[in-house]
C-alpha cells in the first residue's frame, strides 16, 4: 500500500483519539452500522481531500464500512494531525498522504497520489481536487460518477466552474445543507477559532478589542464566542444587510481602517483575498495579533507584511513576530492558515458528526443516482438534511412536538384570515 505520513510510530495515539471522537459522532456511527450491512459503496473508489483529523478518520471508516476503497490527502498543508494519518495507514489500511507542515509542492503531490487510483467519487474541502482534475487530469473524468464539496470557498469555486460551463461532473454542495453550515460553520468555527488563538498565544481575551472580518456563518460564530470570553467585538462587513445584522446583534461595526487602530486581535473569515493589507498593517498597534480562519491564507497579505518588516522571528510554535521599520510588532498566527486547524484540532467531533453524516449520505446518493445527475452543483437533498437533524436530536435524547392534523390543514389552506 502506498502512503506518506510523518511516522507510523504515532499510530497508536492516533487510534485512541479517533475512537474518542467516534463517541461524539452518533449520527455517523449509525450510518456506519447501516453501511456495514448494506455496502452501498461496494466497488467504488472514493478519494478524499479533507483535513486529516480524528473526525475525518471516522468518516473514512464509514465510507470503508460501506464497501468503498478510500484514499485520503490533506486539504491544507498545516491541518494534518500526524498521529491520525499514521493510524489511518497502520490500523485501518487506508492509503493516506498527509504530513503537517508539508510544503506546497508536497501538498499537490499528495493530491496526485490520492487520486492516482482513478476515483469514482471525489470528496473535496476547498475544491483543490476538482480543480486539479479539471486542469491536469481530465483523463480521470470518465471514471468519476460525482463528487461532494465540504466548504463555502469550495462551493464558490465550483459554482464559478459551473457558470463558465466547464464543470465536468456533478457535485453535491454539502456546505449548503442546513445541518452543515448552520452548525459547523457557526458553532464549530466559533469555538475552534477561539481555541486556536488561545492555544497559539495563551492571551486573555477578556477586555481585548477583537476584530472579526466577515459576518457570514463563520464570522457570526467567532464573534459570538469571542464576546462570550469577554472581548469587545468589532465586526467588519461589506454587505449592508449582514452589517446591519451585526449592529442589531450588538456588535460595533466600522470600516477596517478605523478598526485597524483599535484592534488587539484580528481574525479574517471572509473567503476573499487581501482583507488585511499594507494600509491596515500601517495603522495597527504594537503587538497586534493577526490570524485567518477562512479556507485559504490569502485573506492576509503576508507578502506585504514580509516587505514591510525589517525583522522576523518565531516567538512561539504558531507565532511569527514581524518588526516593522518604525519598531511596531505584528504577530502572525499559524502562517495565516486556518488557525483553528493549525494551532488547535479543528471543529469538535459532535458538530463534524453532522457535516460528515452529510458527506457519507451524499456519497451514497451519488452512487445510487449518478445516472440522473447532470454536470451541475446540486443542493443536498432535503430528505437527507432533515433526517440528519432528526437523528442528531434523537442521539441527544431530545424529543420535539409534531403538528396536529388541524395545524397541518391550516398551514395548507388560504381561506381563513382575520
Ligand atoms: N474542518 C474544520 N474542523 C474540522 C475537523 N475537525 N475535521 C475535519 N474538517 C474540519
Amino acid at each position: 500500500m502506498k502512503y506518506n505520513v510523518k511516522s507510523l510510530k504515532l499510530a497508536d495515539k492516533g487510534k485512541l483519539r479517533i475512537e474518542w471522537a467516534s463517541e461524539y459522532m452518533n449520527v455517523l456511527s449509525l450510518i456506519r452500522k447501516r453501511f456495514d450491512k448494506e455496502k452501498p459503496l461496494k466497488g467504488l473508489k472514493v478519494a478524499c481531500c479533507l483535513h486529516v483529523t480524528t473526525e475525518t478518520a471516522n468518516l473514512a471508516l464509514t465510507l470503508k464500512a460501506g464497501g468503498a476503497q478510500v484514499s485520503i490527502c490533506a486539504s491544507n498543508p498545516l491541518s494534518t494531525q500526524d498521529d491520525v494519518a499514521a493510524a489511518l495507514v497502520k490500523h485501518y489500511g487506508i492509503p493516506t498522504f498527509a504530513i503537517k507542515g508539508e510544503d506546497n509542492r508536497t501538498y499537490y503531490r499528495h493530491i496526485v497520489d490520492a487520486i492516482s487510483s482513478g476515483p469514482n467519487i471525489t470528496m473535496d474541502d476547498g475544491a483543490d481536487v476538482v480543480s486539479l482534475i479539471h486542469k491536469d487530469r481530465r483523463d480521470l473524468v470518465k471514471g468519476i460518477l460525482g463528487g461532494t464539496e465540504e466548504t463555502t470557498t469550495g462551493v464558490i469555486r465550483l459554482r464559478s466552474l459551473e457558470k463558465q460551463g466547464l464543470l465536468m461532473y456533478p457535485i453535491i454542495a454539502v456546505n449548503d445543507a442546513d445541518t452543515k453550515h448552520l452548525f459547523d460553520n457557526r458553532y464549530g468555527t466559533g469555538q475552534s477559532t477561539v481555541d486556536g488563538i488561545v492555544r497559539a498565544t495563551n492571551i486573555l481575551l477578556s477586555g481585548t478589542n477583537f476584530v472579526v472580518c466577515g459576518y457570514g456563518w463563520c464570522g457570526r460564530g467567532v464573534a459570538m464566542r469571542a464576546r462570550g470570553m469577554g472581548a469587545n467585538v468589532i465586526v467588519i462587513e461589506v454587505d449592508p444587510t449582514k452589517a446591519l445584522e451585526a449592529v442589531m446583534d450588538g456588535y460595533n461595526v466600522m470600516p477596517l481602517r478605523e478598526a485597524s487602530k483599535k484592534g488587539d486581535v484580528f481574525v479574517t473569515v471572509t473567503g476573499d483575498i487581501n482583507v488585511l493589507r499594507k494600509e491596515h498593517f500601517e495603522l495597527m498597534k504594537d503587538g497586534a495579533i493577526i490570524c485567518n480562519s477562512g479556507h485559504f491564507n490569502v485573506e492576509l497579505d503576508i507578502p506585504a507584511l514580509e516587505k514591510m518588516a525589517k525583522k522576523k522571528r518565531r516567538t512561539r510554535e504558531f507565532v511569527e513576530e514581524y518588526t516593522l521599520r518604525d519598531g511596531r510588532r505584528i504577530n502572525l498566527l499559524g502562517e495565516g492558515r486556518l488557525i483553528n486547524l493549525a494551532a488547535a484540532e479543528g471543529h469538535p467531533a459532535s458538530v463534524m458528526d453532522m457535516s460528515f453524516a452529510n458527506q457519507a449520505l451524499c456519497a451514497e446518493y451519488v452512487a445510487k443516482n449518478h445516472a440522473k445527475l447532470a454536470k451541475k452543483v446540486y443542493k443536498v437533498p432535503d430528505q437527507i438534511d432533515k433526517n440528519i437533524a432528526k437523528l442528531k436530536l434523537e442521539s441527544l435524547g431530545i424529543k420535539i412536538d409534531v403538528l396536529t392534523k388541524e395545524q397541518i390543514k391550516y398551514l395548507e389552506s388560504w381561506e381563513s384570515g382575520t
